[in-house]
């Protein structure tokens, strides 16, 4: 799957950008799923925000629920100043998660197969678990900011093994909200931990580095149907988006089996929805 220039590349930087990766017939079928699911959504009577800002204080029975339901999130500054949407339904979802890979088909199809298997491969991932997945609308005018983040903070084990499947479902851009990530950043330590215990989540902070700075952060400008994959443990964020234009990706957290799973990372499977690889 990979070349060898390839692995040696994504060992140095950290990640790596396969364009085309995805072809417009499955991003296709991938985005009118999502809509349906968008349109099957009855919000609940309090309204599921999605920020990284604040994680631990927007955790409630709803988001601990996703980690095995497809659920929606409303992007931070969906609503009014009276609570109220201030544009459709449909263009004021953040995301959805976090088990469509395991629970639609269409989701399914799109998430597994001989291709996805042989890069986890490459990628050292021998025995590839498939604990997440989200399908991010990053809408237009309203999508709201990632701050610098490792995704090892979400999915730990030990050693860390965690890696992001970032497949690009529109053109990423400087406007719209792309990835910048610290090339080769990968290499340092792991900064916070997210920790579940029962209801209650937490953020432990493990190591005092500091995020990059501007200058060093790289944009990862890509075509849709290009797959960007990337290390736990590098540092990336995006930008709000405030182009007029929206930036759908979907994205898998991967972690190899051979490695022990924390479990105190909020999500947890069990044997009625056990987590699966890239096979079919
Ligand atoms: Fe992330």
């Amino acid at each position: 799957m990979l070349t060898t220039e390839q692995m040696a590349r994504y060992q140095q930087d950290g990640f790596l950008a396969l364009p085309d990766f995805k072809g417009p017939s499955e991003i296709a079928a991938l985005r009118a799923r999502a809509q349906q699911l968008v349109d099957a959504f009855v919000p609940p009577s309090s309204k599921p925000l999605f920020t990284t800002k604040d994680q631990v204080r927007t955790v409630d029975r709803y988001f601990l629920d996703s980690a095995t339901r497809s659920s929606c999130f409303f992007e931070e500054e969906a609503f009014d100043a009276q609570g109220q949407l201030k544009q459709a339904k449909a263009l004021s979802i953040n995301k959805i998660g976090h088990a469509m890979h395991d629970l639609d088909p269409v989701f399914d199809a799109f998430s597994r197969g001989p291709a996805l298997d042989a890069l986890a491969h490459d990628l050292g991932l021998e025995q590839p678990q498939l604990w997440q997945s989200m399908l991010i609308f990053k809408q237009p005018g309203i999508g709201g900011e990632v701050g610098w983040h490792q995704d090892a903070t979400f999915f730990d084990s030990t050693p860390i093994s965690v890696t992001t499947f970032w497949f690009a479902l529109e053109d990423a851009t400087l406007e719209n909200g792309c990835l910048w990530v610290q090339q080769g950043g990968h290499r340092g330590p792991l900064r916070e931990r997210f920790v579940r215990q029962g209801d209650r989540v937490t953020m432990e902070k493990l190591d005092a580095t500091p995020w990059p700075d501007s200058r060093s952060a790289l944009p990862l400008e890509v075509k849709a149907g290009t797959l960007l994959v990337f290390h736990g443990l590098l540092p990336h964020y995006s930008a709000a988006n405030r182009s007029d234009r929206s930036r759908l990706a979907y994205t898998l957290h991967v972690t190899d089996g051979r490695t022990a799973y924390a479990p105190s990372n909020w999500i947890q499977r069990g044997a009625d929805l056990p987590v699966r690889g890239f096979a079919c």
